[in-house]
């Protein structure tokens, strides 16, 4: 049975969990329409990229990492702000951990639902493409959609150097651009699902990039959502402004990129890493 910490002096507060800088797409909705929550970072950096890793690899690995650093940082709750990670963990997490688990859910139904050529395209890493999980939600909701396939694991790197503060050009998108528009469906695709959050962080980049206008669907609003849902579940009131945020991390490997990428939510942020021994 999930319990909150109403009972504690802590500050309420979330674990986002990712391999890197994917989180901050999550944090952002969840700070715009939660402003009061304290959100904590649990990044795998000694084990990113995950969309490349094989299932067998990751899910051991995420359970073991996520729950160490759930216990280090004492949240309400784990989000799971990876697709790569949602799509395969969530029920061995969820048998682990007493705290409540959002998942990150590839937004195929809305994508679906708002599409009105019929034709969506499914932009994401390798291991979701491919997952199980994922295909049973096109089957569930996107039923006599088209759907374009799009593995993208180069965009997990774009976004990685964009907070890192490189520039990312239209050149640097252009194979995905082509594998978007290039494909049986190309000329009538209309809506294309961000489906690694990662790539919320390119938004305005891929928009750019292409040679028509699409809707960009992420899951952001969906994932903030379910945490509201579970803080009012779980009878958690919450203070006008969140405490300080802990940035947790599996190595200390990129210490200082992995600080400024972070740093618009910890701008204390010399105190902020927390290597968590595995
Ligand atoms: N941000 C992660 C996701 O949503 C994956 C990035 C990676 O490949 O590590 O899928």
């Amino acid at each position: 049975m999930p319990s909150g910490s109403r009972h504690s002096n802590k500050a309420p507060s979330v674990l986002i969990f990712d391999s890197g800088v994917g989180a901050i797409s999550i944090a952002r909705e969840i700070r715009r329409q939660i402003p009061g929550l304290t959100l904590h970072f649990g990044i795998d950096n000694g084990f990113y990229p995950y969309g490349t890793k094989s299932e067998e690899m990751l899910r051991p690995r995420i359970v073991e990492v996520a729950s160490t650093m759930m216990a280090t940082c004492e949240a309400d709750i784990l989000v799971v702000g990876c697709n790569t990670a949602s799509t395969l963990a969530l029920p061995p997490l969820r048998e682990v951990l007493k705290q409540p688990v959002v998942g990150v859910v590839p937004a195929i139904k809305p994508a679906a639902a708002g599409s009105r050529s019929g034709t969506i395209a499914l932009i994401a890493t390798e291991g979701t493409v491919n997952r199980h999980y994922t295909r049973e939600l096109i089957d569930q909701f996107a039923n006599g959609h088209q759907v374009i396939n799009v593995p993208a694991p180069e965009l997990v790197a774009l976004a990685e150097a964009k907070l890192r503060g490189e520039h990312i050009s239209a050149a640097d998108l252009a194979p995905v651009i082509e594998r978007i528009f290039d494909a049986p469906g190309g000329d009538i695709v209309d809506t294309a699902v961000l489906a690694c959050t990662h790539f919320p962080l390119l938004r305005e980049e891929l928009a750019a990039a292409s040679p028509r206008a699409l809707t960009w669907l992420d899951s952001g609003d969906a994932i903030a959502r379910r945490v509201r849902w579970w803080l009012d579940e779980l009878d958690i009131t919450l203070p006008n402004t969140p405490d300080s945020s802990q940035l947790l991390t599996s190595s200390d490997d990129h210490r200082e990129t992995i600080l400024r990428a972070f740093s618009e939510f910890t701008p204390d942020y010399r105190s902020a890493v927390i290597p968590v021994r595995l």
